[in-house]
């Protein structure tokens, strides 16, 4: 594996689970092969979790670590091919992302969905830009449209609370006061097609995600019936698709409550909206694993850096 720019460059998701699982038991196994090298982690949004634990995660493998919240405190890239820039940008990402290059052996990436053009953010200008320009492999910390690190610490936590073969895992939106990208929905609904599970989607009519990523995927509109006999509860909101970045609905019937969850496990990806995604009741109890999740980040961020610095 060159870049893990999506869940598709997973190359067996049960092998890398179990691999991550058995990293998690002795995590230092590996302390020497990141000696010597570098990896730059450019945030141009804010993070808590995907921050420090991919730092953590190559601080266990050895690496150095070199971070910089390039939203703020860098130079506004250009992007376009041929541009006259004689307008707000002042540098280029050719020229970025080769310099970048010079300086670390790997180079991990956060831009968010802008929510205003679909086109645009489809296009991936920033997390693509890297790969085509960079000459060391680029690593995704959620981009317009996936979070792949994310989704992989949500399969590692699936695997370690699994009590069937076959569990039922419900993806269901909630509400919230902003307009949220998709990136972490889509990451999760790519992953769990990997799974043999029994996987429902449930939203209200007009949060459809991505057809192209939902094709053959079970969607329920009454999230009543979609929770029904629930092992697992992945809770997100995203904003609308189809007209794209726009928020339809706050409609709090669809918050998640001790009632709707039964005995299911209740996941979210954090940072969570309290009383408004999900009520006190759920993230206090015991059948939440949201920081069970937030520590398995450090695990998938270092075997995808691991599987990365086997292939260089
Ligand atoms: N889940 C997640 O990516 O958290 P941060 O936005 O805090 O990094």
């Amino acid at each position: 594996m060159k870049h893990y720019l999506s869940v598709n460059d997973i190359e067996s998701l049960p092998d890398w689970v179990d691999e991550a699982i058995t990293l998690k038991k002795d995590p230092y196994q590996f302390e020497d092969m990141g000696k010597r090298k570098t990896i730059c982690l450019l945030f141009f949004n804010n993070s808590l979790r995907t921050r420090l634990s991919t730092q953590k995660a190559a601080m266990n493998l050895g690496m150095e670590v070199m971070i910089m919240n390039f939203g703020n405190e860098g130079w506004a890239l250009e992007y376009g091919d041929g541009t006259v820039m004689d307008q707000g940008t002042s540098e280029h990402i050719k020229e970025a992302a080769q310099v970048v290059s010079q300086y670390s052996d790997i180079v991990a990436i956060r831009a968010f969905a802008g929510l205003v053009d679909k086109e645009k953010d489809e296009a991936e200008e920033v997390i693509n830009g890297f790969a085509k320009y960079a000459t060391i492999p680029v690593v995704n910390m959620e981009s317009s449209v996936g979070h792949p690190l994310q989704a992989l610490a949500d399969a590692i936590t699936l695997k370690e609370n699994e009590t069937k073969k076959k569990p039922k895992v419900v993806l269901s939106w909630a509400p919230h006061p902003k307009a949220l990208p998709h990136a972490v929905a889509n990451s999760f609904v790519q992953m769990m097609k990997m799974q043999d599970a029994d996987f429902v989607i449930t939203h209200p009519e007009g949060y459809e995600l991505n057809p192209e990523l939902t094709e053959g995927c079970q969607i329920e509109y009454d999230q009543d019936k979609a929770l029904e006999d629930a092992d697992f509860v992945y809770v997100k909101n995203w904003s609308c698709y189809s007209d794209y970045g726009k928020v339809l609905n706050k409609d709090k019937d669809w918050t998640i409550t001790k009632e709707k969850l039964g005995n299911a496990k209740f996941m979210h990806c954090l940072p969570v909206r309290r009383n408004m995604i999900v009520e006190d009741a759920v993230l206090d109890s015991e059948q939440s694993l949201v920081v069970e999740q937030a520590k398995n980040r450090v695990f998938s961020a270092q075997i995808v850096l691991k599987k990365i610095l086997e292939n260089k």
